[in-house]
């Protein structure tokens, strides 16, 4: 693939992994991207996931037509990008590797003598190397999503290497909805850093950029203000869309019952968007997602244990721990004796910034009665205020 007649793709796609990362289910599969500048000098940027080595490194072989190697870039030490590094360097020992120091840290940290620093270039935010009439230009993005992190803006073909950033799940021979998979992406993996994100796009405001090319998911070069614009949203923790966001666990069916009610009646009463997810059987990271794409959300589980459903509880250290807020939340607890499910899920939240509780709470004892279903339509009715 030509991102330009100078810059080459040379990155893998992934169809055998079960789970990225260890815990997100990408059944498009998945890219690992990785490039190559042809100037005067030649720089190849990141590597590829330990599985994909060889097509990778015959990926560089085509496109380098007999020429080496001169420059190495890494800009993120994760091993998804990082893994093939020593293999890099026994085949073209004469590239140097170009990093901030702390990913200089973190090649020691994970292949110790085996790659050699001594002669790499540590860069800053700041700093550039010319590799002829290509100019990269490198720009520090700690916890985007490592401390170790940068990206790098080419600045004759305005060309952004924006590493983890505007990445997604899936698999280049894909075709999917960006922003579906990018959400889910972001909000996994980027979500706790929203701060981090936005210091990153302030620092490239002024940077006139026609491609960015990220270390997963599609080169993107058209409407490039729509993916700028979601990333902003995303990171400064703005609901993306209106509509409420149901999310519950039901052991025998009650809390289900009530849950399926309330969103009869939001839709009765004209919500712009209902979304119910069932926790237990959902994936958790789409739950996670359609919490942070809507404007309000509600919360339904039954007690157990003296708390609540595991799968709830899991659910809300998914949002909180991602900085879940700026959002209008309503509860829905089940308990046939000592009902302490709401209580808990509002004790869960509170810490939470900018979350506005409905006041009106359902409180179920086993199963829905005429109060409950009262108290449903008051929560609707609240909701939608
Ligand atoms: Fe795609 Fe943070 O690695």
């Amino acid at each position: 693939m030509e991102i330009s007649k100078n810059i080459k793709y040379v990155g893998v796609n992934d169809h055998n992994i079960d789970l990225f990362e260890g815990q997100y289910t990408v059944p498009e599969g998945m890219a690992y991207n990785s490039y190559v500048i042809l100037d005067e000098k030649v720089a190849v940027f990141d590597t590829v996931d330990a599985a994909f080595g060889e097509e990778w490194l015959g990926n560089i072989k085509n496109v380098l037509a007999g020429r080496g190697v001169d420059y190495l870039i890494v800009q993120h030490m994760e091993p998804d990008h990082s893994a093939n590094i020593e293999k890099f360097c026994e085949v073209y020992p004469e590239a140097t590797i170009v990093a901030t120091q702390k990913a200089l840290d973190m090649v020691v940290q994970f292949f110790g003598g085996r790659v050699k620093i001594e002669n790499a270039l540590a860069v800053k935010g700041g700093d550039s190397l010319s590799l002829g009439a290509h100019k990269l230009n490198f720009v520090t993005a700690p916890m985007v999503h490592w401390p170790e992190v940068m990206v790098t803006y080419e600045e004759c073909e305005k060309v952004l290497f924006s590493a983890d950033a505007f990445g997604k799940f899936g698999a280049l021979d894909v075709d999917a909805d960006w922003a579906y998979e990018a959400r889910r992406y972001y909000f996994g993996i980027v979500g706790k850093y929203g701060a981090q994100v936005q210091a990153l796009l302030k620092a490239l405001g002024t940077i006139d950029v026609a491609k960015i090319c990220p270390l997963h998911g599609p080169v993107l070069e058209e409407n490039l203000p729509y993916y700028i614009n979601l990333y902003d949203t995303w990171s400064a923790y703005r609901p993306e869309e209106r509509g409420v966001c149901i999310n519950y666990t039901s052991v025998y069916g009650n809390t289900k019952a009530a849950v399926m009610k309330l969103a009869e009646k939001l839709e009765e009463l004209g919500c712009e968007k209902v979304v119910v997810n069932d926790l237990a059987r959902c994936d958790m990271y789409e739950a996670v997602e359609d919490a942070f794409r809507y404007d309000r959300a509600v919360f339904a589980t039954t007690t157990y244990n003296g708390g609540i459903f595991p799968f709830m509880r899991e659910f809300i250290h998914h949002l909180t721990e991602r900085n879940y807020q700026n959002r209008k939340v309503g509860f829905i607890g089940n308990g046939s004796w000592a009902e302490v499910a709401v209580k808990t899920m509002k004790g869960m939240l509170e810490g939470s910034k900018n979350l506005e509780m409905v006041e009106q709470a359902v409180s179920i004892k086993s199963a829905m009665n005429d109060k409950n279903v009262e108290e449903i339509n008051l929560l609707a009715e609240e909701l939608l205020k």
